[in-house]
């Protein structure tokens, strides 16, 4: 078989055995990835024409209980300069956010024990009440089943929460022993048995990562079927241990996007920050090869920059008013407009 027979069979079947995915990583050439991208772009189309939908991100935490070696604002690293949104920051965030058309917020911190299950509750439900049409999607990583589900009861829908890998040699390499992929696995099954809306996803070009890991990823993936998939390059931090480890690129990073989309016409699928971060028009280019999905930043300012978990992030010292005007014209000159609704998943 080649490549092009392979990509064929993805489309056809929306599926591949693991040594095929391996294969395809292996070999893809650029005129392979020209064509699984338009067939990625046309799928994408016919459920969500040439809508891309915002998501305004609020990181609103950059404590964090866990040491994950990759990450810039892991507990290990004192020159980190910590901060925690207060309660009125988050809401008028939200309300920025609303009056510039979001009806759709993301939540993101570190693993932060300040914010306890009441605590975030009660922010949660504020929000909810506040924002009756509006989507809340949180990203708090690991949480007990119970807290899961008190959140859910206050009125959050959706919950990101990266696997990482699904290989878990690769997990500890990534991760202290205090982590495991078990328990991250155990918790996204929790999320969606609760109800929630579930986005799962990995770094391309982590450190140590193999194509026989990415095949991992993707096999993984089409068992848990979340309505969303967060992946983008790893970019290292000059204060991890990874710090002289390449990113991961663009090319491999927009083809599993389009592989993503065959294997799930309907994913809300997001062409990330880090990869607009590694490449000017990396957030383009994720579109075109079946994105839909974009995060501008909400969070005030003057913490962007301490939101660092890897270096030379982009949109750090921007207005969110800037940042979606920026995004606006960048969406539109390649022939797609953002849809400032929910943007559930059809
Ligand atoms: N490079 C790219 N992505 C990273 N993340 C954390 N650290 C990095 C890095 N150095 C990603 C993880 C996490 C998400 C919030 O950010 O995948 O789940
Ligand atoms: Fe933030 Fe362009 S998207 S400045």
């Amino acid at each position: 078989m080649n490549t092009k027979n392979i990509i064929d069979q993805l489309y056809r079947e929306q599926n591949l055995s693991r040594n095929d995915f391996i294969f395809l990583l292996k070999h893809f050439t650029e005129k392979d990835a020209a064509y699984i991208a338009a067939f990625a772009r046309k799928e994408a189309q016919k459920i969500y024409g040439t809508s891309v939908f915002p998501r305004g991100l609020i990181e609103f935490t950059n404590y964090c209980k866990n040491n994950c070696y990759y990450c810039g604002i892991r507990s290990g690293n004192a020159n980190a300069s910590r901060y925690r949104l207060t309660e009125k920051q988050i809401l008028s965030a939200c309300e920025n956010g609303y009056q510039l058309g979001y009806r759709s917020f993301v939540l993101q911190g570190g693993e932060d024990p300040y914010f306890h299950d009441e605590k975030m509750a009660v922010i949660v439900a504020k929000i909810r009440q506040k924002y009756p049409d509006c989507a809340i999607t949180l990203s708090l990583g690991e949480r007990s089943r119970k807290s899961y589900q008190k959140l859910f009861e206050a009125g959050a829908n959706r919950y990101l929460l990266r696997h990482e890998t699904a290989d878990s040699n690769h997990y500890h390499m990534l991760h202290p022993d205090s982590m495991s992929l078990e328990y991250r696995k155990e918790c996204l099954w929790n999320l969606k048995d609760i109800g929630f809306h579930v986005g799962t996803g990995f770094m391309v070009g982590s450190p140590y990562q193999t194509m026989e890991n990415l095949a991992d990823d993707l096999l993984f993936i089409k068992k848990l079927n979340p309505q969303m998939v967060g992946i983008g390059p790893f970019v290292p931090h000059h204060d991890t241990k990874f710090r002289d480890c390449p990113s991961g690129t663009v090319e491999l990073t927009t083809f599993l996007l389009s592989i993503l989309r065959l294997m799930n016409h309907h994913l809300l699928l997001p062409s990330t920050t880090a990869l607009g971060t590694i490449d000017p028009k990396g957030r383009e280019k994720g579109i075109l090869a079946g994105a839909n999905v974009v995060m501008p930043n909400l969070s005030p300012v003057a913490v962007r920059k301490d939101y660092s978990l890897y270096d030379n992030k982009i949109c750090t010292g921007e207005e969110a008013a800037e940042c979606v005007g920026c995004l606006g014209r960048r969406i539109e000159s390649i022939g797609y407009h953002l849809e400032f609704t929910r943007g559930d998943y059809r």
